[in-house]
């Protein structure tokens, strides 16, 4: 049976998809047979995550509404071990409200993700930012969870607000366990980073940080931008890296 890896945070922008592909890309790499979801309406992961096709749009959303099959919307990457579920058409649209209704009011997404566990190693889900309904869904269904937090003075703003729904909901699901937040886009030459990360790491209890810092990088970001994750595609660059130690923390953490 594998495990279902939750990447959540109150905000956007702060490296959630990144943060959810390259893992997703890192566990592959290892050899696990992987599942990437994306549940963010938005869409971002079909952008970065290396697709074999460009065409597709089918995704989640289209599953939720009846008109696709599983099996329809379980794409093929560039990697062996690696699938992934796209957010689907509901990206293209500019509202998503009816979206929102169906994860509410189904447990479609759930009884995906515990289906998904059953066949794969690790099921690797990206989400909107915050802790709506969607969210609450995924952690229902999830044994891991991840928080990444730009290393920005905003973060510590919310931080204490993301760190208690989850805490709320890992109280609900007993199979839940928050491994931490992880600070990412850390510039140790910026002295704001340094300083968010003092300050986190003096707040929170050890083991709610991980020790290991995503950097920020150019061929990060360059990497998303060429629709590849930066494991892939840089991986000898210092964020690359740090994707692969953060995935090999975790896998040990499945076991
Ligand atoms: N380590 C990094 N170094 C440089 N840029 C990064 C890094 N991580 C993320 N980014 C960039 O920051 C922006 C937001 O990241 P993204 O993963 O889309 O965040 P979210 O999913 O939380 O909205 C993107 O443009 C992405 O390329
Ligand atoms: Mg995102």
């Amino acid at each position: 049976m594998g495990t279902v890896l939750a990447v959540v945070s109150q905000k956007g922008g702060v490296g959630k998809t990144t943060t959810a592909v390259n893992l997703a890309a890192a566990f592959a790499r290892r050899g696990m047979k992987t599942l990437l979801v994306d549940v963010d309406p938005q869409g971002a992961v079909r952008y970065g995550v290396g697709l074999r096709s460009d065409h597709v749009t089918v995704g989640i959303s289209d599953y939720l509404s009846g008109e696709k099959t599983l099996r329809d919307i379980i794409l093929p990457t560039a990697l062996p071990w690696l699938r992934v579920i796209l957010a689907g058409t509901v990206s293209a649209a500019t509202n998503h409200v009816a979206y929102q209704h169906r994860m509410e009011e189904s447990t479609v997404l759930p009884d995906l993700l515990a289906m998904a566990r059953q066949r794969t190693d690790v099921v690797v889900v990206d989400t909107p930012p915050g802790l709506g309904p969607t969210v609450e869904r995924v952690l229902s269904a999830s044994q891991h969870v991840i928080v990444p937090l730009q290393a920005e003075p905003l973060a510590l703003q919310t931080t204490p607000q993301i760190l208690r729904g989850i805490q709320d909901i890992v109280s609900t699901n007993d199979e839940l366990t928050l491994d931490g937040l992880v600070l990412t886009m850390y510039d140790e030459t910026s002295e704001t980073s340094v300083r968010v990360s003092e300050y986190v790491r003096r707040h929170l209890p050890r083991n709610m940080v991980f020790d290991l810092v995503i950097p920020r990088s150019t061929a990060a970001a360059d990497a998303f931008a060429a629709g590849q994750p930066v494991v892939l595609r840089s991986p000898a660059d210092a964020a690359a890296q740090a994707y692969v130690n953060l995935a090999t923390e975790l896998a040990s953490r499945f076991e």
